[in-house]
């Protein structure tokens, strides 16, 4: 997996410095950036005569300076010699100040005598040397050590400390697995961005990833199956695109059988668990019930009511809170769980409970009875406080996602919010007095699609939700980001649909000051680095272009590489362009209607989003001869759930007038629902136009009676565009949205000949 590319640091510095500013800010790459540093001139060296002191309690800090000498012999090939001087030239001194606030915080001090390294425990001087760390060379990351005779490190003084306690990354090894070395490079991309929690969900209906000695058939049984429909979807998708192909090393033959699946073993849990300790992320096991639990089930069928599985309207059958033997079997996981992690937390999922079961059992009749529980919510409650009470007996706390508050949730349990169509959800636990971790669907399911928004969207989210005070806002830990790898089959695409957002994450996280431009800065300079360490990362969006393109006498193509270092490669022949494909030449002219595929490659071989890009010959559409009168466009309201635009009903609930292609606030109150957006445009000059639709879910776009952009179905928010040759005056416009439930986005822009991005007027909209 690791490849090895020497690229130089003053390569990498060398894209895109516009300004003095951010030249300065280069010479200091750091994501998350510390909360503050002061530049100074110069640079301390690190060459093999460089001393380092170290601080007083050396043992407590022994896994530090083993990093940090270990980082040292990859860019020079050799440790550093101790010593006692603080005042002999050119040494790195570590020293413990325990005037710091926080077990994470620390100081750092750089100038071209000493480097000094304060922390009050090891955590922040973990933290400094990924500080450190970025400060270095890339290629002290490559396979080869001690490729460079010294590291500069700018001069600089720096106080540093995060600002949310919980700063988590979640994998799903469930709905598909994923090798110990896979979590391991994980953890490290988690520990090079100063992030700390690691949440696994490490049992699902697909499959049951962690041994239980008492139980083994959950394993032995339970962490095998045969391909799904989830499964098929990335095979049809590999077609097209490798990344989607499923790890080979995860399919076995057993009985004639293909089987997907894998475990992990305690004593390979416990060697992960570890690693990650040494690298002060801690791991959350959670092992999801009472729903999500097929796999268990199909190992021990007694844990459901009536003895039987499958699946109930949106959910599969969860297991029975109204049997003995089901708490005897929950209490008996965990007993092991809780033994294995040593993280004070123990996650026990319970989101998505299909209850018609329950509601159909006599025994859950007799339990609702003698516990006086009125609702099927009120017994799963009892089932997640019960199991509370035995968390506490291990003096663990529980984290739950945010159904657990349905029913009456404990004072004492940490609220996981996920449920983006419940606002109030956080809020009413932050105001009952439970702390939460926020993981919001948007922008926090990483499993969506990454496209040119997502960082930006990461990036500017805020943990805290509206309405809470300063004091209730303490209740907010922190957040998380998740990915659920139903659709995520490999590695490598995991790589890409968290790296590089992760990085913005960290950043609001950690040092939660937000200048996103900044980052963005600091962000392409973390690349060549991330090339190094082999992360299948997903490359800068390409632009000056539309997915669909309409030329009238002669297009051009130009598109930019994103970065220095990196190029771009095509075909015109419908295939995967590969390094092996002619590099797109600065402008390509355009003169017959044809297909071109096009992709960024880093220097490393690493492949970025693959465009397709269709190019059609049209005439300018002439414009309508009657100026329309009025300002605005009809919105129709078609209630219902529609799973495609051209499924929404012939006949509108209600309609209004609104200003430009925007769904009201609070239209809809998170039901599903139908959009039909009406009147016209007006366009300024003649000219090929450009249409951005971003939607969450679907929509199209029509101009002049044709299709511009089709962004149709279900799914999280996702830009796509078109073009369409226009004549200048007033033409009809159309957008066609459909929403599933939940929240919805909808934003419409568009640019003029390849220009920059923008929305629509509404002086330029009417009806
Ligand atoms: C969840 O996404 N079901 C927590």
């Amino acid at each position: 997996m690791r490849r090895v590319f020497a690229l130089t640091l003053s390569l990498a510095l060398g894209m895109g410095l516009g300004t003095a500013a951010h030249a300065q800010d280069l010479r200091y790459p750091i994501v998350p950036y510390p909360q503050q540093l002061v530049p100074m001139e110069g640079s301390f060296v690190i060459t093999g005569s460089t001393r380092l002191v170290l601080p007083a309690n050396t043992r407590l800090f022994s896994n530090e300076v083993a990093q940090l000498q270990s980082l040292v012999r990859q860019g020079i090939g050799t440790t550093l010699k101790t010593t006692a001087s603080t005042t002999s030239g050119n040494v790195i001194v570590l020293k413990q100040d325990l005037s710091l606030a926080g077990e994470e915080d620390y100081t750092m001090t750089v100038s071209p005598k000493q480097l000094q390294i304060s922390a009050k425990a090891p955590a922040g001087f973990f933290r400094a040397i990924a500080t450190l760390r970025q400060l270095m060379p890339p290629a002290i990351e490559g396979r080869s050590t001690g490729s460079l005779r010294a590291l500069n490190i700018p001069a600089l003084q720096l106080n540093d400390h995060p600002v949310y306690s919980w700063r988590g990354m979640h994998l799903d090894v469930s709905r598909h697995f994923f090798s110990v070395s896979y979590l391991k490079k994980f953890i490290d991309l988690l520990a090079l961005y100063k992030m700390n929690k690691l949440h696994l969900h490490l049992t699902d209906d697909q499959g049951w990833r962690i041994e239980i000695k008492k139980y083994p058939l959950l394993t032995e049984k339970g962490a095998w199956r045969e391909f799904n429909n989830q499964d098929s979807v990335c095979m049809e998708k590999a077609k097209d695109n490798p990344d989607m192909e499923i790890d080979k090393e995860h399919i076995i033959q057993r009985d004639g059988k293909t089987l997907y699946g894998g475990f992990y073993t305690q004593a390979q849990m416990k060697d992960i668990i570890a690693y990650a300790a040494a690298r002060h992320v801690e791991i959350i096991p959670e092992i999801d019930m009472p729903g999500h639990m097929m796999a268990a089930i199909r190992a021990y069928p007694f844990l459901t009511c009536d003895g039987k599985s499958g699946w109930g309207k949106d959910f599969s059958t969860p297991i029975c809170p109204c049997n003995e033997t089901t708490f005897r079997f929950a209490e008996d996981v965990f007993t092991e769980i809780a033994a294995l992690f040593p993280s004070k937390y123990l996650h026990l999922g319970a989101d998505e409970v299909e209850k018609t079961s329950w509601a159909a059992s006599p025994a859950c009749t007799e339990v609702m009875k003698a516990n006086n529980l009125k609702s099927v919510e009120e017994l799963q409650s009892y089932f997640v406080k019960r199991m509370e009470r035995f968390f506490h007996s291990k003096g663990k706390v529980l984290i739950g996602w945010d159904e657990i508050l349905e029913g009456g949730i404990s004072p004492t349990a940490i609220l996981m919010y996920w449920r983006a169509w419940v606002p109030d959800a956080p809020v009413k636990a932050a105001r009952h007095g439970n702390q939460v971790i926020m993981t919001p669907g948007n922008p926090l399911y990483f499993d969506a699609t990454p496209d040119r928004n997502s960082i930006g969207n990461v990036y500017h989210f805020e943990p805290v939700p509206k309405g809470l005070t300063a004091e209730e806002a303490k209740s907010i830990m922190g957040a998380q980001a998740n990915i659920w790898t139903e659709y995520i089959p490999s590695e490598k695409r995991t790589d890409y649909m968290f790296m590089p957002r992760m990085t913005a994450l960290a950043e609001v996280l950690w040092t939660h000051k937000k200048d996103y431009d900044n980052y963005l800065q600091r962000l392409n300079v973390q690349y060549a680095r991330l090339d190094q360490l082999g992360v299948h990362y997903r490359l800068p969006d390409l632009d000056g272009f539309t997915e669909d393109n309409v030329f009238v006498d002669q297009g051009m193509l130009a598109v930019k590489a994103p970065l220095t270092g990196m190029t771009i490669r095509y075909t015109t022949d419908g295939s995967i362009p590969g390094m092996q494909s002619p590099v797109l030449p600065a402008s390509l002219p355009i003169t017959t209607p044809q297909t071109i595929r096009l992709a960024a490659f880093s220097p490393a071989g690493n492949r970025g989003d693959i465009y397709t890009l269709r190019y059609r010959q049209e005439s300018y559409i002439k414009p309508v001869t009657t100026n329309p009168a009025k300002q605005g466009l009809q919105l129709d309201y078609f209630k219902g759930a529609f799973k495609t635009t051209t499924k929404i009903k012939a006949t509108a609930d209600s309609s209004m007038r609104v200003s430009n292609v925007i769904i009201p606030e609070g239209l809809g109150h998170g039901d599903a629902f139908g959009a039909r957006l009406q009147g016209f445009v007006y366009v300024p000059e003649t000219a090929i136009y450009s249409f951005f639709l971003t939607c969450d879910d679907g929509g199209r776009l029509y101009i002049g009676g044709k299709e511009v952009v089709n962004n149709d179905g279900w799914h999280a928010p996702l830009q796509k565009s078109g073009q369409i040759a226009l004549e200048k005056g007033w033409h009809p416009l159309k957008v066609d949205f459909v929403e599933g439930g939940g929240g919805y986005t909808l934003k419409l822009e568009y640019s003029v000949n390849g220009g920059k991005l923008q929305p629509i007027q509404n002086s330029n909209l009417a009806l």
